[in-house]
């Protein structure tokens, strides 16, 4: 089983991996040796923090072991190597293999043809660990997930907004994203259309309206994200930053949402950008929960797909 795509994962895979994560986070000492043997190959072609440390991080509390690996200095980063044996090659080594790539055919080219598990650690398409990661850190304020709602604002083509789409809509959420009118900064259509296709099946609902108050009105979580992601060049970001000025998250703008409204942002977050300091760095945010949970659901989604052995 691989995770590249929250699409392909049910509700009940989502709602089993959150009960993992919430059981590993109370009693980590049972999964010391877990995955005793195993090794985890992290695939990097653009910057990270959160999911290089805390990957890194679960392999080692969990008795494994990662191969950090960039692609940079790589065959297949020169050129000289396809990913299809990249792939093949590298599961006659390891037991799983964690990739952050630029684009999505990339990842799942990995995944057809490595012969041990591929877990998408972000595309330009996709986030779907960060989005799981943030549906454990939601139900720890909110307590259960159903019906709540969930307000995006900034960016809305968007590899989190896109993996929030589909992890929201499963869950019978209320998600609306705040975003220019402008196509280039929307979801993608056809992300918007399996999510409309999850909320109805799960009573959960997906909006798009283009101004950030009506987005975040009576919202129980006001979501955002950096406006210059890894994969956007710096000569789009004066643009960019004009365009999404109007959705920077203020304080002005959190009082519009629920009183016990929580603050979401995956990280890495650009103060006076997509929010103020005074947001982020305020009583309503929970980014740094958000990014502790990003180790405990990822040791969940490796005891799932690569196995374990799991002491009483
Ligand atoms: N949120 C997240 O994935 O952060 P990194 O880019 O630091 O891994
Ligand atoms: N949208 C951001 C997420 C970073 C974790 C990016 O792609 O850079």
């Amino acid at each position: 089983m691989n995770l590249i795509s929250l699409i392909d994962w049910t509700r009940e895979n989502l709602e089993g991996i959150i009960a993992s994560a919430v059981h590993i986070k109370q009693h980590p000492e049972h999964y010391n040796h877990a995955l005793a043997g195993s090794i985890l190959l992290m695939i990097f072609e653009k910057p990270s923090l959160r999911t290089r440390v805390s990957f890194e991080s679960a392999m080692l509390q969990m008795g494994g072991h990662s191969i950090y690996y960039d692609l940079g200095m790589s065959p297949l980063g020169s050129g000289k190597e396809t990913i299809a044996d990249t792939a093949r090659t590298a599961s006659r080594y390891v037991q799983g293999i964690m990739a952050r790539m630029f684009r999505r055919a990339d990842m799942e080219e990995l995944g057809r043809y490595a012969r041990v598990p591929v877990i998408n650690g972000l595309t330009d398409h996709e986030h779907p660990c960060q989005a799981l990661g943030d549906l454990l850190t939601i139900q720890e304020r909110k307590g259960a997930l159903q019906g709540l709602r969930l307000a995006y604002v900034g960016e809305g083509n968007n590899n989190v907004t896109h993996s929030l789409l589909h992890a929201c809509s499963k869950m019978g959420m209320q998600m609306t994203v705040g975003c220019p009118a402008d196509p280039a900064y929307q979801p993608l259509p056809e992300v918007l259309a399996q999510a409309e296709s999850f909320a109805q099946e799960s009573g959960g609902s997906i909006a798009i309206v283009y101004d950030a108050q009506s987005a975040v009105a009576n919202a129980d979580v006001v979501y955002t994200d950096t406006w210059m992601s890894y994969h956007i060049p710096e000569e789009e970001h004066e643009k960019r930053f004009h365009m999404l000025e109007p959705f920077r998250v203020t304080e002005a703008l959190m009082q519009q949402a629920s009183p016990n409204a929580i603050f979401m942002h995956c990280l890495p977050a650009q103060r006076g950008n997509e929010q103020t300091a005074e947001v982020i760095d305020g009583s309503q945010s929970v980014v740094f929960d958000q990014a502790e949970n990003r180790l405990h659901i990822e040791k969940a989604i490796l005891v799932k797909l690569l196995g374990a052995k799991i002491s009483q």
